[in-house]
């Protein structure tokens, strides 16, 4: 319910958006959408429609709108005690409880998480923490970070710098020094059509090798990439990719770092991205799915390799010189322990296994074949259709006829949300992972109908 007949007024007057046309929506050319409430799979806005998120916000609703179990757990915390500080060594029930949550929850060889707020100031924590165990170590030249190109790590300075996306960087004199970045394992857009799988894998990790012989290994501390590439077109990586990474990594004693912002706690149909591929990370970034969203919490799990480094520092160096004020806020813990409690509670992680390779084979099986369609794809709750000019000659649409966007608002138009992801003519879907097989349906049958009218049957 909405008091104030003001509000789109208001909104162009006074708030800046992210990731916002700013000029087009201050001059009101562009819609916009006040969120007024949600139940499951669905929200609503102040004008009476019902739109079936899809997107899950920005995947990150994992356990869908309008729970109540979170909403009394964060209402309780905050009554009982809404904020006070981590630094030197202060703790509350719930931050404490939900770091042995997370370790309960991740790969063996993890030691401590360490919380902020967002995934971006999480992998800016990440960054420092790299710098200062090879300083650590005696190695102040080993510094760089390899990046993927269409990575997604933030928006930071370093974090939007590691992002591999071109809107990302264009005019804000990014990526700094210091972090660089190497192919993408994309299959469908391979160099060469011809190229196997298999072919390309060793295609990406020679790129790599050469990257890392051109800067010199002595240069180069950590390669970050997402399980699945999320934001830059969702496109789980190419089989036996992350184990034949894995191997250039051990052999230049480079560390890993697995983002698992969008994969952790279940989207996948595991707990975990590095589990799903038998990835070996040094460190874990944790964000939306810890909280389904409902409070801002992201966190650096770190493993034992890096931990037992960071002990040494402390020892040498005195008390690490690193912390934010709100750094394991127990609003936020609270929240995460309930939405962690809920997922086991309700089976999220299997549902998205199973109700998310349904939703991958009823798109395929509706759409495959259109002439337009070049790859249909996905992983878990994840799925992407990338729309194409010439199926067989794999010819892309210019930029300029804007297929991606036309798409997702035509769905729209159809109440169902999808995102035109921004690098490329690509429709991404990752509902919150309690979404059902009817609800899938109705998701594969408006998309269905949204490719007929944008691009014909
Ligand atoms: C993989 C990944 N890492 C980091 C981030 C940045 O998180 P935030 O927007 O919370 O700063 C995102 C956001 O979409 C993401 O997808």
């Amino acid at each position: 319910m909405l008091h104030n007949d003001q509000l789109d007024k208001w909104d162009r007057e006074n708030l800046f958006h992210p990731s916002t046309h700013l000029a087009q929506h201050a001059r009101g050319e562009s819609p916009n959408r006040i969120v007024t409430g949600g139940s499951g799979v669905y929200i609503e806005d102040r004008d009476g429609n019902r739109l079936l998120d899809a997107f899950a916000g920005l995947y990150c609703v994992n356990v869908g709108y309008g729970r109540t179990e979170i909403a009394d757990a964060i209402a309780k915390q905050a009554h009982e005690l809404a904020y006070y500080h981590a630094y030197v060594g202060h703790g509350t029930e719930a931050s404490i409880t939900l770091a042995k949550m997370i370790l309960d929850r991740a790969p063996d060889s993890m030691s401590k998480v360490y919380f902020g707020l967002g995934g971006s100031d999480a992998n800016e924590t990440n960054i420092k923490l790299i710098w200062y165990y090879n300083n650590i170590l005696g190695r102040p030249e080993k510094k760089k970070i390899i990046s993927r190109w269409r990575g997604y790590h933030g928006s930071g300075l370093a974090t939007g710098s590691l992002t591999g996306l071109e809107l990302f960087h264009k005019k804000f004199d990014l990526p700094v020094d210091r972090i660089i970045h190497t192919e993408a394992p994309y299959y469908f857009r391979r160099p060469d059509l011809g190229m196997s799988e298999q072919a390309f894998v060793a295609h990406c990790v020679s790129e790599l090798e050469a990257l890392i012989d051109r800067e010199g290994a002595d240069t180069i501390a950590a390669f970050i990439g997402e399980p699945v590439l999320g934001t830059g077109g969702i496109v789980p990586p190419p089989a036996g990719y992350w184990a034949a990474i894995q191997d250039v990594l051990d052999k230049h004693d480079i560390l890993l770092v697995a983002d698992e912002v969008v994969t952790g706690f279940g989207r996948l149909g595991t707990a975990f991205g590095s589990d799903h591929y038998g990835m070996r990370p040094d460190i874990i970034t944790i964000a939306k799915g810890l909280t389904s969203a409902y409070a801002p919490l992201s966190g650096s799990i770190i493993g034992d390799k890096v931990w037992a480094v960071l002990e040494k520092g402390t020892d040498e160096n005195g008390p690490i010189g690193h912390g934010w004020t709100y750094s394991a806020h127990p609003i936020g813990a609270a929240a995460g322990i309930a939405n962690l409690e809920l997922i086991d509670k309700l089976g999220l992680i299997d549902n998205a296994g199973s109700v998310g390779a349904y939703l991958n084979a009823q798109m395929q099986d509706a759409i495959g074949n259109h002439a337009n369609v070049g790859d249909v794809r996905g992983e878990g709750m994840l799925c992407a259709v990338e729309f194409v000019k010439h199926r067989d000659s794999r010819t892309f649409f210019d930029a300029s006829e804007k297929v991606g966007p036309r798409m997702a608002a035509a769905l729209l138009a159809e109440g169902v949300i999808a995102r035109a992801m921004p690098q490329g003519d690509i429709l991404g879907f990752a509902p919150p992972l309690c979404l059902t097989r009817e609800e899938a349906d109705i998701v594969v049958g408006k998309t269905r109908k949204a490719v007929a009218e944008v691009l014909g049957d």
